[in-house]
C-alpha cells in the first residue's frame, strides 16, 4: 500500500490552476521531496494532501484512507507544519509543546518526556523559557516543527521548514528529519532548494505551474543530468550565420545571447565540440574564448522549470 497515493489533483482559484492534475505516489518510510519554485503550487498541494483544503477533481488516498470520505480519519494520523507561521505570541517556547501535547492527549508523563527531548533535539533548551513573540523567525519555526513531534503519526508533512534557518541549524534539522525517517516516518517535504531536496529525500518530484514535470530519484537525476556539461564559447565577432549553422546540431540544447556567445549544454560534450569546431572552422568563424564546466544540478533545476511549457 502506498503512504500516498494521487491521481489528477486539481485545484483552481478564481478559475486559475494552482495545481493543475497531478499525480502522487509516496511509499512508506520515504522521505518524498516536493521541489519547486515560489507559486509553484507546493501548498496547495500540501493543503490538499492533509485535507484543509478540498481537491476541485482527481483521486486521493492518504495511508489507505479515502481522503474525500474520511479526512478526519486522516487528520488523525498525519503532522502537518504549513509554510505560514502559526504560534501563540504569549506562550513560552516550553509551553508551547506541553499545550501541543495536550491537545494530542499525549499521557502526562510521556509528555514531559518528549518535551525534554525535543527542547534538545532541536536546540531549545536555553530559550525553553522566552515567549514565542521574543523569538527570531528561525527560532519560531523551529519551534513548529519541534511541537509536530509531540504526537505519534505516521506521516509528516512539511511546507519548506527550513526558510528562515541559517545553515548549521537548517543541516541540524534536516539530519533529524533523516533519522525520523529511518525510524519509519513518512516524509512529505516541500522546498525550492534543490540541494535539500538532494540530500534528504528517497525521491524527489520537481512540480512547476500547476504540473509534475519530473519525478526521480536524486541519483538517477544526477545520472540523467549530472553527465552534462555547459560550454561558453565566444567568437571573435557577431556573425549572423552562427545561428542557422548550430541549430541542427543534436545531443545537445544551444542558446544564443544577442552578441557574440553561444552556451551549449550538453551531456556528450566532447563529441560536441568537436563538430561545432568543424563547422565554426569551414565557415572561418574565429573563436576567441572557450570554456566547459559541468552542469550544477541548480541550473539543471531552473532549466527544467523553464522549459516546462507555458512558460
Ligand atoms: N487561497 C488562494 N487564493 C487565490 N490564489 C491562491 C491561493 N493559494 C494559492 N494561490 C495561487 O496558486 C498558485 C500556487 O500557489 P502555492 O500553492 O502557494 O505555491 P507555492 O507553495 O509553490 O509557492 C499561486 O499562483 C498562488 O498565487
Ligand atoms: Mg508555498
Amino acid at each position: 500500500m502506498s503512504c500516498i497515493a494521487a491521481q489528477s489533483l486539481a485545484k483552481s482559484y478564481s478559475g486559475i490552476a494552482a495545481v493543475d492534475g497531478i499525480d502522487l505516489t509516496v511509499q512508506t518510510g520515504q522521505i518524498f521531496g516536493f521541489l519547486g519554485p515560489n507559486g509553484a503550487g507546493k501548498s496547495t498541494t500540501i493543503k490538499m494532501l492533509t485535507t484543509l483544503v478540498m481537491a476541485d477533481a482527481g483521486n486521493l488516498s492518504i495511508l489507505g484512507i479515502d481522503a474525500a470520505k474520511s479526512p478526519l480519519e486522516i487528520r488523525k494520523r498525519i503532522g502537518v507544519v504549513l509554510q505560514q507561521p502559526s504560534y501563540e505570541p504569549t506562550l513560552t517556547v516550553k509551553r508551547s509543546l506541553e499545550k501541543y501535547g495536550m491537545m494530542w492527549d499525549v499521557p502526562a508523563q510521556l509528555r514531559q518526556e518528549r518535551v525534554r527531548r525535543l527542547l534538545a533535539d532541536f536546540d531549545l533548551t536555553e530559550i525553553q523559557n522566552k515567549r514565542n513573540e521574543d523569538l527570531s523567525i528561525g527560532q519560531r519555526r523551529r519551534v513548529q516543527v519541534a511541537r509536530e513531534f509531540m504526537h505519534d503519526m505516521d506521516l509528516l508533512f512539511l511546507d519548506e521548514p527550513t526558510v528562515g534557518l541559517d545553515p548549521a541549524v537548517r543541516k541540524r534539522l534536516l539530519d533529524y528529519l533523516k533519522d525520523r525517517a529511518g525510524a519509519g516516518l513518512t516524509i512529505f517535504y516541500t522546498t525550492h532548494v534543490l540541494s535539500e531536496a538532494e540530500y534528504i529525500c528517497d525521491k524527489i518530484a520537481i512540480i512547476n505551474r500547476g504540473k509534475i514535470i519530473a519525478v526521480d530519484s536524486p541519483e538517477e537525476l544526477k545520472r540523467r543530468f549530472g553527465q552534462e556539461k555547459t560550454i561558453k564559447i565566444n567568437i571573435a565577432e557577431r556573425d549572423e550565420r552562427i545561428r542557422d549553422l548550430l541549430e541542427d546540431i543534436t545531443d545537445c540544447r544551444v542558446e544564443f545571447d544577442s552578441g557574440t556567445e553561444v552556451t551549449i549544454r550538453s551531456e556528450q560534450s566532447s563529441a560536441v565540440l568537436s563538430r561545432i569546431f568543424g563547422i565554426l572552422k569551414e565557415n572561418d568563424i574565429e573563436v576567441e574564448e572557450l570554456s566547459a564546466v559541468p552542469t550544477s544540478l541548480e541550473d539543471i533545476f531552473l532549466k527544467v522549470v523553464s522549459d516546462a511549457p507555458d512558460s
